[in-house]
């Protein structure tokens, strides 16, 4: 089912006339490998931003929850968890009464996230859910107890205003009053700190890229020279919004035998990969207000580049 899903995208991503592949198609098992490389690129600085975060200011994220029953930690894509962790540990030590429910849509990515929180934290309550943000609402509403919702990592900033909107609307419908949400995002900076973060010197971000043409010839069998594709990536410091694409560097015609069809290229036609957003406060309180939550407060780095955002139903 999954590989129709891809085969259809794939198709009309590459008949349209300004040809796009959304982002979420980076990550299958080699781009996913990629991705935690890029986390430890020094130029990439979320991840450790959010660590920090995480790892120092976990008692007044705690002390703002307010929690006075039992809760639950929902946290959609949590990756490897170890930003997470730092959070979950914290809860632990106090002896706080919470259970943690990752969702994700690989069952692989599930057990080994369930694996790792409980070698860390044996003590805690763990009760993962499979699936995405959008078929969950059935099982979230079975959910008794008030909830925590974690949206971390700067995943938000993956969405055109329309579609976080959307997002956001959907987290809210599967949240009771008084139930918050944390959401990373990356934070409008120097524009030359964005623009080396999603284009590095050693090439990483753009295999990152190249590998979804990999993947489009390894499970659509794809006839893709993949070197005849570049990179290229854009910071607009007016917008706040990073474009990757993927820059076809001769005119030509590709194949897949899984859709049966050929897509043609013009030498320097684009393939847009990726937005990824970088917020203002103003930005951000307008999307809370927007989609009927209150922030509650903002979490920052010492750098100021990143924040997780607390807000209340
Ligand atoms: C996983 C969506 C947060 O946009 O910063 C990293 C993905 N793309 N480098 C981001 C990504 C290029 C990342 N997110």
């Amino acid at each position: 089912m999954e590989d129709n899903t891809f085969a259809r995208d794939i198709d009309q991503g590459l008949s349209a006339p300004f040809k796009q592949i959304s982002s979420k198609y980076f990550y299958d098992d080699i781009g996913s490998g990629i991705f935690q490389q890029i986390m430890k690129m020094p130029e990439y600085y979320p991840t450790n931003c959010e660590f920090e975060i995480l790892s120092l200011q976990s008692d007044k994220i705690i002390e703002k929850l307010n929690f006075t029953e039992p809760f639950n930690i929902v946290e959609f894509g949590a990756g490897d968890g170890i930003k997470t962790r730092q959070l979950l540990k914290k809860l632990v030590e106090k002896g706080v009464d919470f259970t943690y429910v990752p969702i994700d849509i690989s069952s692989k990515a599930i057990e080994e996230l369930e694996n790792n929180m409980l070698s860390a934290l044996p003590q805690m309550k763990i009760s993962p859910l499979i699936g995405n943000y959008f078929t969950m609402a059935e099982e979230l509403a079975n959910l008794q107890m008030p909830a925590l919702f974690l949206f971390l990592g700067g995943n938000i900033g993956n969405y055109k205003s329309d579609e976080a909107g959307d997002l956001l609307q959907q987290f809210g419908q599967n949240m009771r009053p008084g139930d918050k949400l944390l959401t990373g995002f990356d934070l409008q900076k120097n524009p030359a700190t964005i623009r080396n973060a999603y284009d590095d010197k050693q090439g990483i971000t753009k295999a990152f890229n190249l590998n979804l043409l990999s993947r489009i010839n390894r499970e659509l069998g794809g006839n893709i020279e993949i070197g005849q594709f570049d990179f290229y990536s854009h910071y607009d410091p007016e917008n706040g919004e990073v474009k990757s694409y993927l820059v076809s560097l001769v005119p030509q015609r590709i194949y897949l035998s899984k859709t049966d069809r050929t897509y043609s290229f013009s030498q320097n036609e684009l393939i847009w990969t990726e937005l990824s957003k970088k917020y203002t406060f103003k930005g951000i309180e307008a999307l809370a207000a927007g989609n009927n939550f209150r922030v509650v407060e903002h979490f920052m780095d010492c750098k100021h580049y990143f924040t997780d955002s607390l807000w209340i139903k």
